[in-house]
């Protein structure tokens, strides 16, 4: 198929050229900056220059092509994210780019959108397992670009065309943050927000790359994309043993967790996401878990 990918330089975009082109389809990434050519080259895409706000130009970029996948995202790394304006990028690309994305998608006759969302839109649920229908927890106005991503995302099906959107859970793998947590693990300083018997559903970056092949064969609508949830507690004593240390991760005092704000209080909620719905329509499986040794080189 040929497939165009916004935010291809990123963490997850890079993971979906390469996936999508071992799969043996035709694939341009989409940078907005000439040095961004050779990232996508390097992951054996071809590339092309557009920016991600302008619908007419993406159109004119997206023509010819029958899936769009939108990876876009611009998460602050580690505790930068309590500055109010760390956000606006993010915020900016969900709002404003995605739904320019996904408005070209259409005016280019594109059939397929695979749109890259996150299971921190859903609320804590306690040990109890989420599922996609499970009602999300986007009342705050931080959520709005979000939500209009979605909706963007949703209007794209009309017309007998098709949008998935993938929630996807926490990344982990060589990127900015899990890098920032390896090292506060091996220093000794706190990284780790809610308590030691929530649970954390976890991704790694190749099985996320791996979701946007198998999310070709997904009929439109939600899917949770995420490994087999662990406590925290789990997660504290993996992050040490692939820091290399004998002491857990450690959790940030209540304290300072009392004040992170609604945008990090999402990392504070007990998520034991399911994704038996994934996995059962495309057949998509997790490889690498945090207990897999090496996980943060691959
Ligand atoms: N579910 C999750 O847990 C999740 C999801 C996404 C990201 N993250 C994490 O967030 C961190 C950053 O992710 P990332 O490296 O993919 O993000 P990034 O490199 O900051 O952004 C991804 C791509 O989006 C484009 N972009 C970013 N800001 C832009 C702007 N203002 N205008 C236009 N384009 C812009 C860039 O493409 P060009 O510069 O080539 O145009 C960039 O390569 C990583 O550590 C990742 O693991 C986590």
């Amino acid at each position: 198929m040929r497939i165009a990918v916004t935010g291809a330089t990123g963490v997850l975009g890079q993971e979906a050229v390469e996936a999508l082109v071992a799969a043996g389809h035709e694939v341009t990434g989409i940078t907005r900056r000439d040095s961004g050519v050779p990232i996508i080259e390097g992951r054996g895409g071809r590339a092309v220059v557009a920016d991600v706000f302008d619908r007419t130009d993406l159109a004119r970029a997206f023509r010819g092509y029958e899936v769009v996948i939108n990876t876009l995202a611009h998460v602050p790394v580690g505790m930068a994210g309590l500055r109010p304006l760390s956000w606006r990028e993010d915020d900016k690309l969900h709002l404003e780019a995605s739904v320019a994305i996904a408005r070209a998608a259409a005016d280019a006759h594109v059939r397929k959108l695979i749109q890259e969302s996150t299971i921190y839109l859903y609320p804590d649920n306690g040990t109890d397992w989420i599922g996609e229908d499970q009602p999300l927890s986007v009342r705050n106005q931080a959520f709005r670009p979000r939500v209009a991503e979605m909706r963007a995302a949703v209007d794209f099906a009309a017309a007998g065309r098709s949008s998935v959107i993938l929630r996807l859970g926490q990344l982990f793998g060589r990127d900015q943050h899990t890098t920032h947590a390896l090292k506060a693990t091996r220093s000794g300083d706190p990284i780790l927000l809610g308590k030691p018997e929530n649970y954390v559903t976890l991704l790694h970056h190749t099985d996320a790359g791996r979701a946007f092949v198998a999310a070709l064969r997904a009929d439109s609508g939600f899917y949770n994309v995420g490994g087999e949830p662990i406590t925290k507690a789990r997660w504290a004593k993996d992050l040490a043993a692939e820091a290399g240390v004998e002491h857990p991760a450690k959790f940030y005092p209540e304290i300072t967790q009392a004040i992170v704000g609604t945008r990090l209080d999402t990392q504070r909620r007990s998520l034991r996401v399911s994704s038996v719905r994934f996995m059962s329509e495309t057949g998509w499986r997790p490889t690498v878990g945090p207990s897999t040794p090496g996980w943060s080189r691959r």
